[in-house]
């Protein structure tokens, strides 16, 4: 059987350049390619820009760090790429050499480290044309069964929720609330706290929290806390609700940011867009709108929401990084993004993993909350704070999450 080749990528530091190289070689070659990388100078970490850049794009380079360069990891390499260790690099016989002039991210900030790595991906992928060119394939066949699982998930999730705004239009909020929960695994969701106080649906809304909204878009609430609480609305804003049901936040919104201010929601869901419309015109509310589509998609142009709100809605997607990459792309820069959401929690043993996974079969999955922050900040949001408020599962609190644009 023929070896594979392998690429040894090296640089002053090994903390930038290389590290984003041999990131992207390995995430395309898929194991086509044995890669390596080592500095001359070995710095003591990688550099946190070029994390978040490759987390862009996909590729978690978080767990690699700076290795030294030595004349081993040379000899067992057959393609050595230098991007300026100079003299240090040791050269040796029956050895390839290639030279890539780039400019150093050290020190520098995203916005400049990402045309350094976009020019990297470029030189890896006519790298990868010439040493392994049938790897990219065994990528696109995985990315069709993600974006088929995608689809599957949201079928499931869209089926669930067209009931259950089938059972809230009849007033049947009990049983509506049964169905978004009841297809959960061995250790089903709590909707109450541990002072048996319910948590989710209608129940966290305080009166003066509720104001603008009439008691039957409360009571047909599927959320698992209040983001308007949180959201610091002001008269004039333009808030986008993602995920928006039979629209109680909405109308909230549309209340507090009267006048001059107006609040769309966003959902897939035809039965939820009719409920969410019925209960507009029912509070007389003009300052509405119920948009059909998908959180992977946002039918908004860049740049025209200055509050994007959520309830409960992004454990239910199967792409987390893209629903949070459209909610940045439609804020203003300087945009608010608050939501309430399930977090689950870090570092879980084998077993509990499992039990989660049960438990969230249904939904896609809760984010962890170090997930959610590396996530928010991927999707270019600053200023993240993520607070659980009250748990919903042995191992899964729900949680008000802030960020800024
Ligand atoms: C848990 S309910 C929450 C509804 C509302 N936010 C509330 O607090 O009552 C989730 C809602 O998100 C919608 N939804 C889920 N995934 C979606 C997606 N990928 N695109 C658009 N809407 C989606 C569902 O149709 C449903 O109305």
């Amino acid at each position: 059987m023929p070896t594979k080749p392998a690429v040894l990528f090296v640089c002053v530091h090994n903390a930038g350049r290389s590290q984003m190289a041999a990131g992207y070689l390995t995430h395309l070659s898929q194991g086509a390619i044995e890669v390596r990388s080592a500095g001359s100078l070995p710095g003591d970490q990688v550099n946190p820009a070029a994390v978040a850049a490759m987390a862009e794009v996909g590729i978690d380079i978080s767990h690699a760090s700076p290795t030294v360069l030595t004349t081993d990891a040379v000899e067992v390499s057959d393609l050595v790429i230098t991007m300026g260790c100079g003299d240090a690099c040791p050269i040796l016989p029956g050895k390839r050499y290639l030279d890539w002039d780039l400019d150093d991210p050290a020190g520098q900030d995203i916005d400049a480290v990402r045309p350094i790595r976009d020019e990297i991906r470029t030189r890896i992928e006519e790298l990868l044309a010439e040493l392994a060119p049938s790897a990219p394939l065994k990528l696109l066949q995985q990315r069709r069964s993600i974006v088929r699982a995608s689809e599957n998930i949201r079928e499931t999730v869209r089926a669930r929720y067209a009931a259950a705004a089938i059972l809230a239009a009849v007033g049947e909020h009990e049983q509506a609330r049964a169905t978004e929960t009841s297809c959960c695994g061995p250790t089903p969701i709590s909707t109450t706290d541990p002072h048996a106080r319910v948590v989710f649906g209608a129940e966290p809304y305080e009166p003066a929290a509720a104001e603008g909204a009439p008691d039957v878009a409360i009571a047909a609430s599927l959320g698992c806390g209040v983001p308007t609480a949180v959201a610091d609305l002001h008269p004039g804003d333009v808030v986008l609700d993602l995920g928006s049901g039979a629209g109680a936040d909405v109308l909230i919104s549309a209340h507090r940011v009267n006048p001059g201010g107006r609040a769309i929601g966003l959902d897939m869901t035809e039965e939820m867009l009719s409920l969410a419309r019925a209960n507009a015109a029912a509070a007389g509310v003009d300052n509405v709108e119920f948009l059909h589509g998908y959180l992977e998609a946002v039918p908004l142009p860049d740049d025209s929401i200055d509050v994007v709100i959520s309830n409960c809605v992004l454990n239910l997607a199967a792409d987390k990084a893209v629903v949070l990459a459209e909610a940045a792309r439609v804020l203003r820069p300087g945009g608010r993004l608050a939501f309430s959401d399930v977090v689950a929690e870090d570092g879980m043993d084998a077993a509990t993993k499992a039990d989660m996974a049960a438990w969230t079969g249904c939904i896609a999955g809760a984010l962890t909350i170090t997930e959610f922050s590396l996530a928010l900040t991927a999707a270019g949001f600053t200023d993240v704070e993520i607070r659980p408020t009250h748990r919903v599962h042995r191992h899964a609190q729900a949680a008000i999450i802030r960020a800024i644009r």
